[in-house]
């Protein structure tokens, strides 16, 4: 029988080593929080040094565990360094949630090659250097569990953002043919796709050239996203993180190769 213990245990990640990418802000810095409230410890991973470093000390604080990890997922051979460090500290990788990610807007007939390049380097080949060098150590030990970000705009044509929703097809693809060649070895991989979230990649829509906040842009922008959902609202940081933690943990164990949803219902699949 499950009971409230067997509940627990399922979610638990005590004594679990994790790498969560992005952990500077939003969903990112969410999703540590929630990894190290379920008991793992969380190396915090971001190109923005200070900001990672404020989730590391709210975790300390918090009387979680975490690590402050600053660097670029786009650079391949920083991140393998990382990762060798992580299991040089523990002997272990457990759980990576690959969430660093930026935006980028223009036509796909606008679309400048040097900033499709640049978005490419981060949303696609970050994640995929995050999944090679975790996967090796995760095949290696015999388990281990992968969380990609995707994004809603995988399921439907994303005009004004198509090279962002390009590279975040593509991430859903890796995933899908990453689990497909891990799985033997019991490492899992999946991916989320978040609905529209406020964070600091979002503001842009409604953050003045000053930093300020146009609250009444900010509401011409959130009011129609929650009006179009059926859940009647957009998503919170946390909607997200804990969906990573179901993926994260045993919970989730004979889910792989998935695209998991938290969108209000405005996309289903
Ligand atoms: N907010 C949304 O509505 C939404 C919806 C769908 C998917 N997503 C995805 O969720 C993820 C997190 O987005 P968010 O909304 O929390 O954004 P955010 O801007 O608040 O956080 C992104 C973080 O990634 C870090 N980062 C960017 N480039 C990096 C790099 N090269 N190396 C290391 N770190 C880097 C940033 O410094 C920042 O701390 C992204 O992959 C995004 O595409 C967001």
């Amino acid at each position: 029988m499950e009971d409230a213990a067997s509940v627990h245990r399922h979610l638990d990640l005590g004594g679990r080593v994790a790498v969560v990418t992005g952990a500077g802000s939003g969903i990112g810095r969410t999703t540590a929080e929630v990894l190290a409230g379920a008991g793992a410890t969380v190396w915090c991973v971001d190109i923005d040094e200070g900001r990672v470093e404020e989730t590391v000390a709210a975790i300390g604080d918090a009387g979680g565990h975490a690590l402050t990890a600053p660097l670029d997922v786009a650079d391949r051979s920083a991140v393998h360094v990382l990762v060798g460090d992580v299991v040089a500290a523990h002997g272990r990788l457990d759980v990576l949630a690959n969430i660093a990610g930026m935006a980028s807007e223009a036509k796909i007939l606008d679309l400048d090659e040097g900033e499709l390049d640049r978005i490419m380097a981060v949303n696609l080949k970050g994640v995929l250097f995050g999944c090679q060098a975790a996967g090796a150590v995760m095949v290696a030990q015999g388990g281990g569990s992968i969380i990609n970000m995707a994004s809603a705009a995988v399921l439907a044509p994303s005009p004004n953002v198509g090279a962002y929703a390009m590279t975040k097809a593509a991430v859903w693809q890796l995933t899908k043919t990453m689990a497909v060649e891990v799985g033997k070895k019991g490492v899992r991989v999946n991916a989320v796709a978040p609905g529209f979230v406020p964070t600091n990649m979002t503001a842009r829509y409604y953050v003045r050239p000053d930093g300020t906040v146009d609250e009444e842009m900010k509401a011409m922008v959130l009011e129609p996203m929650a009006k179009y959902a059926p859940l009647r609202r957009v998503g919170e940081t946390t909607d997200i993180a804990y969906c990573v933690l179901y993926l994260a943990s045993d919970a989730s164990s004979f889910m792989t190769g998935q695209l998991l949803s938290p969108n209000g219902g405005v996309a289903m699949h």
